[in-house]
């Protein structure tokens, strides 16, 4: 088994029966070999460096009804909201004075925010911090609308695929979201230029390990510049609601196998991990990741944006979560930077 790490390590890729085989066979003494290897890799490329994002979760309203996620449209138990413009301003300048010089703007798919109003919030944001980097969280749009927001200074997309095969993509979401039009928005923005993230959840309801293999190779295959990867927690007003969630063990070994796969990726340390355990982003971190996303949404607004149960920082104020957030990091040796954070390939 440590041939196969070693042989991912020098071709940056494997076989599907390998990865499987790697995935299958995982020892504890086999997770520390490996994350010996992915600790290598990204101090290589990033030294003790940790990059931060500024997340701020503007809408709760979503138009999809996907089975897993807290603020699915048919969950009429949220408790629903929005940002304005001069909300979303002010997290920017709050998160600018604590250091912050990357923004994610994150929310369900929500039609209020038009191509428009949407054009106007990245055009202020940037007025006011050039300096800044702007990522969007915002689901599948039209390529018209994925090109605005790149004229208007976005310069970075998330958008998990959330699993590459397309059954299980079906057990996870309702008809009318298809993996093929995932894939296709994934594609569409790397084209208009975009820094584009993949990923997805470790421990999905019905997800086999050779969904987890698949999803390796379509990172290979999309080569994406940031991979967001987190365990599955159940949310108790969903269809998932008594499902099991993903384990720290095995999204910590996938964290570990994305760095020797996609050596210059961003990889953030998510709150996901964070949740299922109270070292799960320190972990995170020593398994390969580079990137952490402290919450600069309104306190008010936090209890609202409930993706799963028990989600962690629901409570605290923006400076506590960054300053929290660089203890942690301290306490393994590691600093966080004040730095728009741009992947090593484009620097
Ligand atoms: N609407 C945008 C989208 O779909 O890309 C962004 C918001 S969505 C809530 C962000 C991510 O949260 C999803 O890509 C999904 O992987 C994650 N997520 C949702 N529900 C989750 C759950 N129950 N456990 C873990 N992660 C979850
Ligand atoms: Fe839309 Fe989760 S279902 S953000």
């Amino acid at each position: 088994m440590k041939e196969l790490i070693d042989k991912l390590y020098l071709n940056k890729e494997l076989k599907s029966e390998e990865f499987k085989a790697l995935i299958q066979g995982r020892t504890p003494e086999l997770a520390e070999y490996l994350f010996e290897k992915s600790r290598q890799v990204r101090m290589t490329h990033y030294g003790n460096d940790i990059y931060m994002r500024g997340l701020i979760e503007f809408t709760n309203y979503c138009k999809n009804d996907c089975y897993y996620c807290g603020i699915r449209k048919s969950n009429s138990k949220v408790q629903r909201y929005r940002l304005s413009e001069d909300d979303i301003l002010i997290c920017c300048q709050t998160g600018y004075d604590l250091g912050f010089r990357t923004f994610v703007l994150q929310g369900g798919e929500d039609s209020y925010f038009s191509d428009e109003k949407l054009v106007h919030i990245i055009t202020s944001i940037k007025k006011q911090h050039s300096d800044c980097a702007i990522t969007l969280s915002i689901g599948e749009r039209s390529h018209e609308s994925y090109l605005a927001f790149f004229n208007a200074g976005a310069e970075r997309y998330l958008l998990r695929h959330e699993t590459a095969n397309a059954q299980h993509y079906k057990m996870l979401h309702p008809p009318n979201l298809t993996l093929a039009s995932r894939k296709a928005c994934l594609f569409d923005l790397k084209q208009i230029g975009f820094q584009v993230g993949a990923g997805f959840m470790v421990g999905s309801p019905f997800q086999t390990v050779d969904n987890l293999v698949e999803d390796l190779l379509f990172i290979k295959e999309l080569q994406p510049h940031m991979v967001g990867i987190g365990p599955f927690i159940p949310h108790h007003q969903t269809p998932f609601a008594k499902e099991a969630k993903g384990s720290l063990e095995l999204t910590l070994f996938m964290l570990g196998l994305i760095r020797l796969l996609s050596p210059e990726v961003l990889l953030p340390s998510t709150t996901a991990l964070g949740t299922i355990d109270p070292l799960g982003r320190e972990l995170g971190i020593l398994a390969g990741g580079n990137v952490v996303m402290p919450n600069l949404s309104p306190v008010s607004v936090r209890n609202k944006y409930m993706l799963y149960d028990n989600k962690i920082c629901t409570g605290d104020e923006a400076a506590e979560c960054r300053f929290c957030m660089q203890k942690r990091m301290e306490s393994i040796g590691y600093q966080v930077v004040v730095s728009r954070g741009d992947c090593i390939s484009l620097q």
